[in-house]
């Protein structure tokens, strides 16, 4: 049998019990692929490799080690959030790799999108495969490969967009506990195993993070502009029903100044661009009708909050003409 296929008498997991009958399925499974070897997993806290860190956790226990990028990418309080799940609550074996500087070194002086995200995606893997060459005795490279990503590759085995491009020499077997699971699934059995409901049902993020909202060349002072107004955002649409109504909403801080006026004096500091859209399949996008009085909210939050910021907009733009993402 094809085992990137999914059955097609497998049955869609849709409520707890049938979460909690894939669990044990899944966990006698693992125990016979690993028995007692040591499996690694890089971890960034998005929900498809957090469901498989927490179904290795209960199936193989300390015998898991997950790695922690932080790139200084992500949102706020991601880092730290994967930090007390995992490590402080569920007691993995994580390692914490502050990586920051080591990231924001790499990407100084460089503009174009698809240069960034080269640079992104190829120092994570140097990065991971530093650590992996820390680790003794490590036989399983696990992965949150999910049916979606399998049915868009080509060739039905995925590259994943983190951990693909591992050197020659440092070839592991795979464990992916979620391949034959649709995105709601894995989000039911999530939550079965316990994974807060942030975690499990948090909107899409794009791999290079935050890297593609800070736009053209990164900067740190605009860095922070993007992280402080997007966890306003978040925050806001959180408290007023949106969060899980809206398919994808964050901020994105251009590299150009505008003038403005705060307590009588003339400033020169960045706008923020607001964007909230909705979608089936990301090819096409409308925008959502957020109600102006919240706009106008977010907007006097993020100006009088937000260093560096004196001006908020709000992206009308469907895709297309646009993209979802600015860059
Ligand atoms: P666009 O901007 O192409 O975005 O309309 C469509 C969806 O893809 C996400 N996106 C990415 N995801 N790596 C990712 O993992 C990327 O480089 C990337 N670029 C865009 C975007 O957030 C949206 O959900």
């Amino acid at each position: 049998m094809d085992s990137n296929k999914r059955p097609d008498t497998m049955q869609r997991i849709t409520t707890p019990e049938l979460a909690n009958a894939f669990i044990d399925e899944q966990i006698s499974a693992l125990r016979e692929q690993i028995g007692d070897k040591k499996v690694l997993l890089a971890l960034s806290g998005g929900v498809d490799s957090s469901v498989v860190a927490a179904l290795l956790i209960k199936a193989i226990g300390q015998n898991l080690v997950c790695v922690h990028v932080n790139h200084g990418l992500l949102r706020k309080g991601e880092p730290e959030q994967v930090v007390e799940v995992f490590r402080n609550q569920m007691n993995a074996n994580l390692v914490y790799v502050d990586a920051v500087d080591r990231f924001l070194d790499k990407l100084a002086g460089v503009a174009e999108p698809e240069k960034k995200r080269k640079i992104i995606g190829a120092e994570f893997i140097r990065v991971f495969e530093e650590e992996a060459r820390k680790l003794d005795g490590i036989e399983f490279l696990a992965q949150g490969t999910i049916y979606p990503d399998i049915l868009e590759s080509d060739d039905g085995v995925k590259a994943h967009h983190n951990v693909g491009g591992l050197p020659e020499d440092l070839q592991f077997e795979l464990v992916e506990p979620v391949k034959l699971l649709y995105k709601d699934e894995v989000r039911v059995v999530g939550k079965a195993l316990g994974l807060p409901d942030n975690m499990v049902y948090r909107q899409p993020f794009p791999g290079p993070g935050l890297g593609v909202r800070c736009l053209g060349a990164i900067t740190r002072d605009r860095l922070e502009a993007v992280r402080e107004s997007d966890a306003i955002l978040r925050e806001e649409f959180a408290k007023n029903g949106l969060e899980g109504k809206v398919w994808q909403y964050f901020t994105a801080v251009p590299d150009f100044k505008g003038v403005g006026i705060t307590d009588g004096k003339r400033t020169f500091a960045y706008p923020v661009i607001i964007r909230a859209v909705n979608t089936k399949d990301a090819m096409t996008a409308t925008v959502e009708n957020v109600p102006f009085d919240l706009l106008q909210h977010i907007t006097n939050r993020i100006t009088t909050e937000v260093e560096n910021v004196n001006r908020v907009l709000f992206d009308l733009t469907p895709k297309p003409s646009a993209t979802i993402e600015w860059e």
